[in-house]
């Protein structure tokens, strides 16, 4: 397997924007691609500002961040982004079936070569690699939000992976500055979002039966984990109600379990457009969240 030169991510949302920038900042080019063209416009404004804020508190030179843009196309064109990538990163939203028909459509136009990933919350790769003629070649490849701040990402293989294919991905991980976790063995969630779910479902269910506010859960959390870090719910509103929503359907699709249905508490604001930080309000309303204010954990003035 030849090293990972070129790249190109399709889905320019939440993640793949954050992905697309993250290579680049480690000075590999890459193609950004979204059916959206809006999103594309959205997704540069976005990430220009990020590079602006990184150079502003020093974290980088005006030098480097000067050429960060010269490595990113964004490029409308489907074909065009996956003509010379040598692995391409899918980031569309949690639903298996469109994974599938992108997986298909990367197939049929990345070369011969490459390594299509993606980078699914839930979903196993082996889901999905039947949509292609390439099996040996597919893999999870799953980074956590904001990927600079949580610089880790789970690489896993499906039925046929092949080990080269796992070990290019652990090598590139580690040339775009990330901290590869070598997923053994095939499981939904991966390794750090089956513990990330039992917390935020049991959060979840925390609030939903009236035992406690959210607030309270998130000031417990705070109070013994860290106040600089976003609690659980504050987490959520980061990830998007609606991707969680997706994630916990999933889960349920493949337990079969009623009890791992999401929660009116969750359902309910999505349907309201309520989808955390995105969209302006989720559990907390942005962009002030009462969570992070100074008072929020001070014993006179907080407020339930
Ligand atoms: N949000 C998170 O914290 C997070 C973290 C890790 C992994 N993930 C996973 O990453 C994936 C994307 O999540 P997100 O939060 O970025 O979602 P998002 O909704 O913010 O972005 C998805 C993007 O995909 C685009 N899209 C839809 N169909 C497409 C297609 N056929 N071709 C190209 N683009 C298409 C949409 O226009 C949208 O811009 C999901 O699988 C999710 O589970 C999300």
């Amino acid at each position: 397997m030849s090293e990972i030169k070129q790249l190109a991510v399709i889905g320019a949302g939440t993640m793949g924007r954050q992905i697309a920038l993250q290579c680049a900042r480690q000075g590999f080019p890459v193609a950004l691609f979204d059916l959206a063209a809006s999103v594309l416009t959205e997704a540069e404004h976005w990430q220009r500002g990020m590079v602006d804020e990184w150079v502003a508190s020093g974290a980088l030179s005006a030098d480097v961040a000067s050429r960060i843009f010269d490595k990113i196309c964004y490029q409308p064109k489907l074909a065009e982004a996956l003509r010379d990538a040598d692995l391409a990163i899918e980031a569309v939203p949690e639903r298996i079936a469109l994974k599938r028909e992108v997986f298909a459509q990367l197939d049929r136009l990345l070369p011969a070569d490459a390594i299509i990933a993606t980078n699914s919350s839930s979903i196993r790769v082996s889901a999905l690699e039947d949509a292609t003629e390439r099996r040996e070649r597919v893999a999870n490849l799953h980074f956590y939000l904001p990927v600079w701040d949580s610089p880790m990402v789970e690489v896993g293989g499906g039925s046929c992976t092949v080990p080269e294919v796992l070990d290019a991905l652990t090598a590139f991980a580690r040339a775009i500055g990330i901290l590869p976790l070598r997923v053994e063995k095939e499981s939904t969630g991966f390794v750090f979002n089956r513990v990330w779910r039992a917390v935020k479902k049991e959060a979840m269910r925390v609030a939903d039966s009236g035992v406690a506010s959210i607030e309270d859960i998130d000031r417990a959390w705070m109070i013994k984990f860290g106040r600089e870090k976003p609690p659980p719910f504050a987490q959520m509103d980061r990830i998007g109600l609606d991707v969680i929503r997706d994630i916990e359907l999933r889960y349920a699709a493949e337990s079969g379990d009623p009890e791992d249905l999401p929660k009116p508490i969750l359902t309910e604001r999505v349907e309201r457009g309520e989808l955390g930080v995105k969209s302006g309000r989720g559990f907390y309303a942005y962009p002030d969240p009462a969570w992070a204010r100074p008072e929020f954990l001070d014993p006179d003035s907080a407020e339930g």
